[in-house]
């Protein structure tokens, strides 16, 4: 391992940067990109092919303090059936432009929290996306799911709706961290919750925990990780707590003096990798740990573990249509983002347009920066050949790409003149080389701890 030492000097515990779900990253998406854009990009599908759909729900009946997602608190279900019947025309919109024979290979419901919706909501979405495209053969139909949020109705509607993998909110079990981050969730809610949703045949479950929460140390984390393993999931999402509160505000609640040090946060993310890996999970790029059984697990080792909004995925297909307020679209071309706020992306829908609002237009170096990021956050590692290939440029362009990351991170690259490798004790820099083959400025304010 490069000792803290090392990591220090080349700045890991001071640096803000990017996760990197998409390049360039949201942050540099400009206006230059409207709903003419998104209706050509549509149109310019292959019929006959598969794509991968997301639907974003804004809404939750609780708002925990340390979220970050943009996501609006409502006990009352009058706005989010208004919101159902914006998403429904925005549906049958998609459903009008795309080309014959078009399947979903992946369906994601994300929020905020899908399953407020009630389940008579669940299935007139269901049959809205049906009338759409049907599933493919291997099509995965994934929902995120709040514990505290969800009853045997709404399971069923979701498994007779197709749903075979359920993404469970975690964060940590311990009582103190829960109060400090305004999420209450006993243990056997989540318990009764996973067994509830393989009660009806989901088999394929996810779980979210966080490491760097306030009042968090080894021991809690050591205790909460044993506690979710004993849940058996078949994927955890490790990520690192942001604390954000200039965009989030409710983080404001949390005193940041409650927070561990960026040092105790590598700590707190090494003792629980430790722990997965003990347990025979596989490492599944920065963040991930996958059972061996696992798609995530077996594309990583086939080469074909990709990157997307959602973090990692093993989905192939080259487009990824976001529906709802500030989703965004991934297109050969470029990105399209709709209008962030719930009610200018309604107006836009309901004068019968898209909501397209910001976006951006992939240039030839974007598309060839962008894969190196994405090779980098899924393999840590680039191969001068693939890129040869796939853009058709000269090997000895992509050398000196490597060569000019070498010389940011001095003693931590492996390259050769076929490929650049990050060893395994450097990989807590792995986000910041990464940024070294951004070619967008960025700026330190919007995104989070380098660890
Ligand atoms: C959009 S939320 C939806 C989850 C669902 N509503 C629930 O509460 O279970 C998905 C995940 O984002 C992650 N997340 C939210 N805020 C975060 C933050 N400030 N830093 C890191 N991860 C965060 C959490 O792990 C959460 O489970
Ligand atoms: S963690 Fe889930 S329930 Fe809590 S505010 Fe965020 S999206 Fe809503």
């Amino acid at each position: 391992m490069e000792t803290k030492e090392q990591l220090a000097k080349l700045g890991l515990f001071d640096a803000k940067v990017p996760r990197y779900t998409s390049y360039p990253t949201a942050p540099h998406f400009a206006q230059g990109v409207d709903s003419s854009h998104f209706t050509d990009w549509i149109g310019a599908i292959a019929p006959g092919s598969e794509i991968s759909l997301y639907l974003h729900v804004p809404f939750c009946r609780r708002l925990c303090w340390f979220c970050a997602c943009r996501t609006q608190g409502t006990q009352s279900d009058k706005p989010v059936l208004a919101y159902l019947e914006t998403l429904k025309a925005e549906l049958a919109m998609l459903g009008n432009l795309l080309p014959e024979g078009v399947r979903l290979s992946r369906l994601h419901w994300g929020g905020g929290t899908p399953t407020l919706l009630p389940a008579g909501m669940m299935r007139d979405l269901a049959g809205a996306i049906a009338d759409v495209a049907p599933f493919s053969r291997s099509y995965e139909f994934s929902v995120e799911i709040d514990p505290n949020e969800v009853d045997e109705d709404r399971l069923a509607a979701l498994a007779a709706a197709g749903m075979n993998r359920a993404s469970v909110g975690v964060q940590d079990f311990n009582e103190e961290i829960q109060q400090s981050i305004g999420r209450i969730q006993g243990y056997e809610v989540t318990r009764d919750a996973i067994e509830a949703i393989r009660g009806h045949g989901v088999h394929s479950l996810n779980a979210d925990i966080l490491y760097g929460l306030p009042h968090q140390t080894r021991e809690r984390i050591t205790e909460s990780v044993q506690k979710l393993l004993s849940l058996n999931p078949d994927r955890v999402a490790l990520y690192g707590y942001a604390h954000v509160p200039w965009m989030a505000k409710r983080q404001q609640l949390i005193p940041s003096d409650s927070l561990p040090t960026p040092q105790e946060r590598l700590e707190l993310f090494e003792t629980a990798r430790k722990l997965f890996l003990w347990d025979n999970y596989a490492e599944i790029g920065i963040d991930h740990f996958a059972a061996q059984s696992d798609g995530l697990t077996v594309a990583q080792k086939a080469g074909k573990l990709r990157r997307n909004f959602q973090g990692y995925t093993d989905d192939p297909a080259e487009v990824l249509i976001g529906l709802g307020a500030s989703s965004i679209s991934r297109f050969p071309q470029g990105y399209a983002q709709n209008a962030p706020a719930t009610g200018a992306y309604t107006g836009r829908i309901r004068e019968g347009m898209f909501a397209t609002s910001r976006g951006h237009i992939f240039s030839d170096e974007d598309k060839l920066r962008g894969r190196m990021i994405e090779a980098l956050m899924c393999d840590f590692r680039i191969d001068t050949a693939e890129l040869v290939e796939r853009f058709a440029i000269p090997a000895a362009q992509v050398v000196e790409m490597f060569e000019a990351a070498a010389r940011q991170f001095p003693d931590v690259l492996d390259i050769t003149p076929e490929r650049l490798f990050i060893p395994p004790e450097a990989r807590a820099l792995t986000r910041m080389i990464a940024r070294s083959f951004d070619a967008y400025e960025m700026s330190a304010s919007g995104h989070s701890s380098a660890i």
